[in-house]
């Protein structure tokens, strides 16, 4: 009878933490979707009453282009980044037309060949940024292979080197760059690892992908994807040991599919957004405290049913998914 009653208390013990732990879990997340965003706190004029700067790579199309106007549409003055001069002098243009009042620079560099100093110059990139009072720093340049939907070792060398350059190393050299001057610890050409020289805070943000878990068919996509994830979760672990996580606030957004993008225009659904719905939820999660967040919430509940089934079944629906891709694809190019 006693043995039975302990049992009855240790089981209800149990039960009743689980309630209240997934209840807190479930009205968590609802809070971060419902939350207002913070993006106000890094529009702040700098001490010669300069205007707020954001940078955002690969701002010539899809979701970097719609960041681009959002941020513009809240004031902030925008750094355009891409490949294609052409491309980026009509983004500059449409901006212009729609934020007369935002001022716009332009940084051309071809982010596969970043390890090529004559290619890609940070130091340059650095000295032009640092005359700015950036406060927001995007990593949003990136792209799967094209073809995609294929086995590793389908691919050639230059295709799997450059996508891991433009995925993984150039946000990660931009970043390394670029974070003395989001720490004001850089100006004019000179750098102090002490006092910070301009106002805080400043914001940093990785446009990552859910396809960071080991997705197949776009193989080294997913690794860089990944590689680039963590790196912005380390830097946001870097800066509470250094003590400088209340200046620089670092998330890594893991996106899920989005069309209105260079790789597909279809018609927008609840499952496969436009890029300016994107865009609006990255900004919308600023200041939530996470360091990786799903910004979308329908593609937040896709990720947390694949967490709670058996992985077996979760290895057929994604496979089935890029199998799916794969002749879709196959057949779009029968018929070209
Ligand atoms: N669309 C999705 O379903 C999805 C899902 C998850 C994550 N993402 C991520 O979202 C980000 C934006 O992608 P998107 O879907 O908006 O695609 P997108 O429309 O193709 O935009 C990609 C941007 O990156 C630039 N870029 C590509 N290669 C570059 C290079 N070598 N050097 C410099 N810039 C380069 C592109 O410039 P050009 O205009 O010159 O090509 C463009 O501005 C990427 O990091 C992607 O991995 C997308």
């Amino acid at each position: 009878m006693g043995a039975m009653n302990s049992f009855d208390t240790i089981t209800s013990t149990i039960g009743t933490s689980l309630l209240l732990y997934t209840s807190y879990k479930l009205l968590d997340t609802v809070r971060l979707y419902l939350r207002p965003s913070d993006l106000h706190r890094y529009r702040y004029t700098d001490g010669t009453g300069q205007s707020p700067w954001a940078l955002v790579t690969g701002s010539s199309s899809g979701i970097g282009k719609n960041l681009a106007f959002e941020l513009a549409g809240q004031g902030f003055n925008v750094v355009l980044h891409g490949r294609s001069p052409s491309k980026l002098e009509t983004v500059r243009d449409e901006l212009r037309l729609a934020y007369p009042d935002t001022e716009i620079r332009i940084i051309v560099a071809d982010a596969s060949q970043c390890h090529r100093p004559d290619a890609v110059d940070f130091a340059r990139i650095r000295d032009e940024i640092a005359s700015l009072h950036l406060t927001v720093l995007i990593n949003c340049a990136g792209a799967g292979p094209s073809p995609a939907f294929s086995g590793l070792e389908t691919y050639g060398r230059d295709t799997i080197v450059d996508s891991l350059h433009l995925n993984a190393v150039f946000p990660t050299l931009l970043t390394a760059t670029l974070l003395p001057v989001l720490r004001g610890q850089y100006r004019d050409g000179e750098h102090t690892s002490g006092a910070l020289m301009r106002p805080r805070p400043a914001l940093i943000i990785n446009i990552g992908s859910v396809t960071d878990d080991g997705f197949p068919l776009i193989s080294f996509y997913s690794a860089g994807k990944s590689a680039v994830h963590a790196l912005h979760k380390a830097i946001a672990r870097e800066a509470a040991v250094d003590g400088w996580d209340a200046d620089v606030e670092i998330i890594s957004h893991r996106v899920g599919a989005v069309t209105g993008v260079s790789h597909t225009q279809a018609a927008p659904s609840l499952l496969r957004p436009d890029a300016r719905t994107i865009a609006k939820a990255i900004l919308a999660r600023t200041g939530c405290g996470r360091k990786s967040v799903v910004p979308y919430w329908p593609h937040a509940v896709f990720q947390v049913v694949l967490a709670i089934l058996p992985i077996w079944l979760v290895d057929t629906i994604i496979n089935g998914a890029m199998r799916e891709e794969r002749r879709v694809q196959d057949e779009t190019a029968k018929k070209e």
